[in-house]
Parts: C-alpha cells; sequence; structure tokens
C-alpha cells in the first residue's frame, strides 16, 4: 500500500495532497505565493516563500491525513530559476519566475542562432524558457553558487541531491529534445558553459530520500506541473490534449514517442520519461490566465474570480481584449506585446471588460489548438480542461464556442498533484504501467459549442485583428 504526498509549487500558490493507494485525497493544504511585478517585465518570488510553503503544506497535508507517507514527489513551475549557494542551500537572487521578460536583450543578441536553437531544443528563443533568465542573473544579479530551476533547490533542501528531471531541463533551452540531455554547446552560447548543472533524472526515478515530511522516504516521479497535468488527464495517446488554466493557461498535446518539432510556432519538449520511454508533447501558453484575472480584482473590477460569472456581462457589445499582460507566446512569440481592450464607448461597463478579459482569454486556447491541430494534421475533437479558472462557465463556454468542439473539465482540482503521484507510483513499483498508475476519471462538467461556426469564425477574425494592432504599438 503506497501513500503518496505530491505537492505542486506553482506560481500562485502551493498545493499538497496525501493520496491513497485507491487515488482518494486523505489530507490537503494549499499557501498563497505571492509574487512581485517590478517595471520593464521583472516577476519575482521570494525563494524562502517557495521552500516554506513547499515545507508548510507538505507538513499540514500530512497532520490532515492522519497517516505517514510512504513517497514524497513534486511538481515545478518548469521554467522558474534562481542561483543558490550549493554548500549551505541559502539564495542568493530572487527566483525569477517564467512571466519575467528581462531577458529579451538576451534573447535578442542570440536571435542569429535561433533557428539552431529550435531545431536542437524542440523550443523557441524567447525569456519564458529557463536558460535565457539563468544568463540574465548571471550579468545582472551574482556569479556565485549554482543558478537552476527552483525545483533543483527545492529538492536540494529536501533530499541533499542535486537534480533536476528530464521534462523541466526540455524546457531549458539548453538541452537536445532527442536524448534530453544538456547541450554543451548551447550552454556555451548562452554564457552558461561553466556552471554545474543538476543531473537529469527520469520520470520514473528515485531522486532522493527526504525526512522533512515524517520518516525518511524516497522523493520520486519529480515533474513539471503542466506535464503533470497531461498525464492525470490521460493524454497518453499521440493527439490527446489538455489546457491548464492556473497563472497562465498551457494548452499541451501528446506527440508520442518521436520528437517531433512544431512547424506552426508552438514549443515541443518532453512529456515524460518512465521504463527508458521518452514521451513528448506539444504545447501552447497563454501567458496571463487567472494573472489577468488577479489584475481584474486589483483594479476592483471583481472582488474575486468566483464573481468573474455574476459580473461578466452577457455580451460584451464589441469590446475586444488582447490579455497579453505579460507578452504573447505562440505563435507570435512577442515578449515585448502589451495588453490592450478595444471597442469600448461610453455605455461601456465593468461587466463588458470582465467578458472581454474571459472571451480574450478563450480566443488565445483557439489560437493554440489550430496550432496543434496543424502540426497534428487532425483537428481536435474534444479539450480536456482543468484549473481553478475552469470554475468559471463563462470562460469555459466561451472556450467551447470558439474552439468548437467538446470541452471535458477534469472533476478536481488537483490534476497537477495527480500526474506527480502517478509518476511517483511508477518509480516505486517496477512492474506498473504508466498506463495503470494513472486513475481513470469523467468530466465533472462537458460544454458543448453554442455558437455557430460563422459567428465564432467572425470572433476570431476581429480578435486576431486586435492582436495585430495590439503588436504594431509602442511598448
Ligand atoms: O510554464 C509555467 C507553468 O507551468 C506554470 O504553471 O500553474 O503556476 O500557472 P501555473
Amino acid at each position: 500500500m503506497t501513500t503518496v504526498l505530491a505537492i505542486d509549487q506553482g506560481t500562485s500558490a502551493t498545493k499538497a495532497i496525501v493520496v491513497d493507494a485507491g487515488g482518494e485525497v486523505l489530507g490537503l493544504a494549499e499557501l498563497p505565493v505571492r509574487p512581485s511585478y517590478l517595471p520593464g517585465g521583472g516577476v519575482e518570488q521570494d525563494p524562502r516563500e517557495l521552500l516554506d510553503s513547499v515545507l508548510d503544506a507538505g507538513r499540514q497535508a500530512v497532520a490532515r491525513a492522519g497517516v505517514p507517507v510512504d513517497a514524497v514527489t513534486l511538481a515545478n513551475q518548469g521554467e522558474t530559476v534562481l542561483a543558490w549557494d550549493p554548500a549551505t542551500g541559502t539564495p542568493l537572487s530572487p527566483a525569477v519566475v517564467w512571466q519575467d521578460r528581462r531577458s529579451e536583450g538576451i534573447c535578442t543578441e542570440l536571435g542569429g542562432s535561433a533557428e539552431h536553437i529550435a531545431a536542437t531544443t524542440g523550443l523557441v528563443l524567447d525569456p519564458y524558457f529557463s536558460a535565457p533568465k539563468m544568463a540574465w542573473l548571471r550579468r545582472n544579479v551574482t556569479r556565485e553558487g549554482v543558478v537552476t530551476t527552483s525545483d533543483s533547490w527545492i529538492v536540494h533542501h529536501l533530499t541533499g541531491e542535486f537534480v533536476t528531471d528530464v521534462a523541466t531541463a526540455s524546457r531549458s533551452l539548453v538541452t537536445r529534445l532527442d536524448d534530453g540531455e544538456w547541450d554543451p554547446e548551447l550552454l556555451e552560447l548562452f554564457g552558461l558553459g561553466t556552471e554545474p548543472l543538476p543531473r537529469i533524472v527520469s520520470s520514473d526515478e528515485v531522486a532522493g530520500h527526504t525526512s522533512a515530511f515524517g520518516g525518511h522516504v524516497p522523493v520520486a516521479g519529480l515533474v513539471v506541473d503542466q506535464q503533470a497535468a497531461l498525464l492525470a488527464e490521460n493524454c497518453l495517446r499521440a493527439g490527446e490534449a489538455k489546457c491548464t488554466f492556473g497563472t497562465g493557461a498551457f494548452l499541451l498535446a501528446n506527440t508520442g514517442a518521436s520528437a517531433a518539432r512544431s512547424t506552426a510556432g508552438l514549443a515541443a519538449s518532453i512529456a515524460w520519461r518512465v521504463r527508458g520511454e521518452t514521451s513528448y508533447c506539444f504545447d501552447g501558453q497563454v501567458y496571463t490566465a487567472a494573472s489577468a484575472v488577479r489584475w481584474l480584482q486589483d483594479l476592483g473590477l471583481v472582488r474575486t474570480a468566483a464573481d468573474l460569472d455574476a459580473v461578466a456581462a452577457g455580451d460584451a457589445e464589441g469590446v475586444l481584449c488582447v490579455p497579453a499582460l505579460a507578452g504573447l507566446a505562440a505563435p507570435w512569440w512577442r515578449p515585448d506585446a502589451r495588453a490592450s481592450f478595444s471597442g469600448m464607448t461610453l455605455s461601456t461597463g465593468p461587466g463588458h471588460l470582465v467578458l472581454a478579459v474571459l472571451e480574450g482569454i478563450a480566443a488565445q486556447v483557439a489560437e493554440l489548438g489550430d496550432l496543434v491541430a496543424a502540426d497534428l494534421g487532425r483537428p481536435l475533437t474534444r479539450l480536456r480542461v482543468d484549473g481553478g479558472l475552469t470554475r468559471s462557465r463563462v470562460l469555459m463556454q466561451a472556450v467551447a464556442d470558439l474552439m468548437r468542439i467538446r470541452i471535458d473539465v477534469y472533476p478536481s482540482q488537483h490534476a497537477t498533484p495527480m500526474g506527480a503521484v502517478a509518476l511517483a507510483r511508477t518509480a516505486l513499483d517496477p512492474s506498473l504501467s504508466l498506463q495503470d498508475a494513472v486513475n481513470a476519471w469523467e468530466p465533472s462538467t462537458t460544454y458543448e459549442p453554442r455558437w455557430s461556426a460563422d459567428r465564432a469564425a467572425d470572433f476570431r477574425s476581429r480578435w486576431r485583428d486586435a492582436v495585430a494592432t495590439a503588436l504594431t504599438q509602442e511598448a
């Protein structure tokens, strides 16, 4: 019988759940973590707050479960980096969050190598990924210690090991997509050639042992949060896709066992490596989803995310929003893009603006769905969704209306930690197949498209025009 503590260290919160062998959640704790937004596109977190939230949430979940755990697993933000002292574990910099765009200049400098980088890594040269931010930290903050993604630092505190996992490494711009190993030439290109680098572990590997949550138990099943949700939502076959509506919204499609590159402008990375078999995925990104909602809250347009549907107008009456509050990713890859509202009149009220933001997020997700379809050579017929913003019926209906496919909502708020649990189980039981490690699920809610094809096409064409206009505006 295996009880697993899964910790999902995300951008806005750290969630910990204790899950028993049957997949039942025995204990849960969630603690907020608050990024700081700085002028010039900086987004930072306090590394100590991240680590404390991991320890506190994990301990609270175990206490609430009232049983000891047999293993610990960690899902991480993917591309958030920091410098730290490997001798003491002390942070030497803030955590530079994946949304941070201050390494845009480094990406511009390396622009001549963008094609080579894309061919090697499957990724687009953009500040979103880890290596530009690591290089930025080295140039601007400190040359001391090591510079890694946040998972390596947290796992080091838990186990003393110096590791990252193959999916997280594949988000760096300095690993090869084909074999998931560090690439010396690319490391050199980013000025990271002499950096001590963490050992890359497989998704079904025991990375070390920890006593941080009681007992002395293996830490296994390390993974990027998005890939974890892809797994939990049972997207195990090529072409199966999910979108997680968290701080950002991330649409991932499993692409199977071959390291396919996107020709449509998506990122390609490793989904997981289990029993020596690597699975790959395409991913598209909406950099600000819950972030955009939090911005609406900060402006006082909604009190909490739970109020979105009550405040949103029934019709936006021509108001459009491009919610590019932290730049635009696939397929535009414009870190300098700014958000915009258009089509406002004197009768425009908060409800129109709120609906326009939700429809803008949905429109971006619909664009990503089209890119995935172009890459796969066939349309998506169904999208599985999870994350806090799936509670907004208005947003989910807009996604169904604009994508014109069925939207199936994952029945709990725990897709990411459940995916990490599945990977931990494969590490602890070598006879367990990945398919058997994932719990079957039925959608809690399904949304079918209500808009006509013409209405959806008209909206999307006007929204694309709004993006084109936003991209011509000077920052
Ligand atoms: O790539 C960043 C992403 O994985 C962060 O996820 O859930 O914190 O929005 P989340």
